[in-house]
């Protein structure tokens, strides 16, 4: 690739910008994982995480991309031809649903158009007819990464209440969490599934389940009629027993640990809340910028837009991948592709962790550029209407 000078902008949605205060925290030497220093840092790591997931009660956090987390949800509840619902809102809740089959799950799968987020009427009444019970579990994404559509967590909770149904509920927040407004406890979730590499500012390595007592009661109760589906390295039990005395049953990635610290008190030092409002500001000014260049955002539901990305649509004829290659080869700026059936449809922009105004607006002038330079008709401005939300909205 020609070289352009500068630094490179990786503009996915995740994995992520690392901050350069997280970088040199990872970079310090690693210690011995069961020597004392390494228990300080996790009794100082395990109750600043808490608050990012919205819980009182323990997060599991393992050395695994976001998938062995998604493997952990489901092996530490369920047993094997346990009926699970869930949503195809896009790429990521149908490669769920896929692994949940592959361990031997038996998925109920409402389908969808990939323009919106989970129907929290449809999930209710899917479950208000299960009146056997056999759903043990509803699997929910809160962002889909593939789409920039954000599920509404408390009316999919909502609905389950008013079914009156007792199915778990699983929510992936990888391309959500410390992003998008998100609450474990407040919202009922019994397994919260993360990652490291999106929100977190840090880069992949770490998968995170935050746990309900339900969760665990459900755990135990499958465990004591050794009906379980096989859980061996995902299981919560000696992690959380060895996590009590500041250590983990097995090598952890202690230098992403060190990250983790600093990532987790930059968080602190700005405040969720503004981390929240600065994710929603930025993708307004995003949206902002794509409607006046006269193009679509994918994402078709008002109330749904994502905060972390903004999944652009291309007028037929228009190959999204195209245009994708032109803004890397000349603006050395990384886009995300699309995904699946969208493959080609669209490009996917990430405004999410490490981000500023000014990054937007780079990021927005590179997106642009590329669309022009590839031959995509669209009306000029579209930056200048983003740095006018940007000059208007303060965080
Ligand atoms: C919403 C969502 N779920 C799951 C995954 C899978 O995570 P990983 O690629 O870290 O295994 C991703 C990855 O981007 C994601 O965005």
């Amino acid at each position: 690739m020609a070289s352009t000078g500068g630094r490179h902008f990786l503009q996915i949605p995740g994995p992520t910008n690392v901050p350069d205060r997280v970088l040199r925290a990872i970079s310090a030497p690693t210690i011995d994982h069961r020597g004392p220093d390494f228990a300080a840092l996790v009794s100082e790591l395990l109750p600043a995480l808490g608050p990012v997931f919205g819980t009182a009660g323990p997060v599991v956090i393992y050395p695994s991309s976001g998938t062995g987390a998604w493997e952990a949800a489901l092996v530490n509840t369920l047993s094997p031809g346990d009926r699970v619902l869930a949503c195809d809102t896009g790429q990521f809740a149908t490669l769920w649903a896929q692994l949940a089959g592959r361990l031997g799950l038996t998925v109920e799968l409402i389908p969808g158009d990939w323009r919106h987020g989970a129907d929290p009427a449809e999930i209710g009444a899917r479950l208000a007819a299960d009146t056997g019970r056999e759903i043990k579990a509803v699997c929910l994404v809160h962002n889909e990464t593939s789409t920039g559509v954000t599920s509404r967590v408390p009316a999919v909770r909502a609905a389950m209440d008013a079914a009156g149904h007792p199915a778990l509920l699983l929510v992936d927040t990888i391309s959500s969490l410390a992003s998008i407004d998100y609450r474990h406890d407040e919202w009922g979730v019994d397994v919260t599934v993360a990652g490291s590499q999106k929100g977190l500012m840090l880069p992949p390595g770490l998968g995170f389940n935050a746990v309900s007592d339900k969760a665990l009661a459900a755990k135990e109760s499958a465990a004591k009629e050794s009906a379980g589906l096989p859980c061996g390295y995902w299981d919560w039990t000696p992690i959380l027993a060895a996590n009590a005395t500041g250590f983990f049953p097995y090598t952890p990635a202690t230098n992403l640990l060190y990250g983790l610290r600093e990532a987790l008190a930059m968080l602190a030092e700005e405040g969720l809340p503004a981390v929240f409002a600065r994710h929603q500001r930025h993708a307004a000014a995003t949206r902002a910028a794509v409607r006046a260049w006269g193009l679509e955002v994918l994402c078709a539901d008002e109330r749904e837009h994502s905060g972390s990305l903004t999944a652009v649509l291309l007028p037929a004829g228009h190959d999204a991948d195209a245009v994708r290659r032109i803004i890397l080869e000349r603006f050395d700026m990384s886009l995300g592709t699309g995904l699946g059936r969208l493959a080609g449809k669209v490009f996917r922009i990430g405004h999410l962790g490490h981000f500023n105004d000014l990054t937007l607006a780079g990021t927005l002038a590179g997106v642009q550029l590329g669309l022009q330079l590839g031959g995509v008709p669209i009306k000029p401005g579209g930056v200048e209407s983003a740095l006018e939300l940007l000059r208007e909205a303060t965080g």
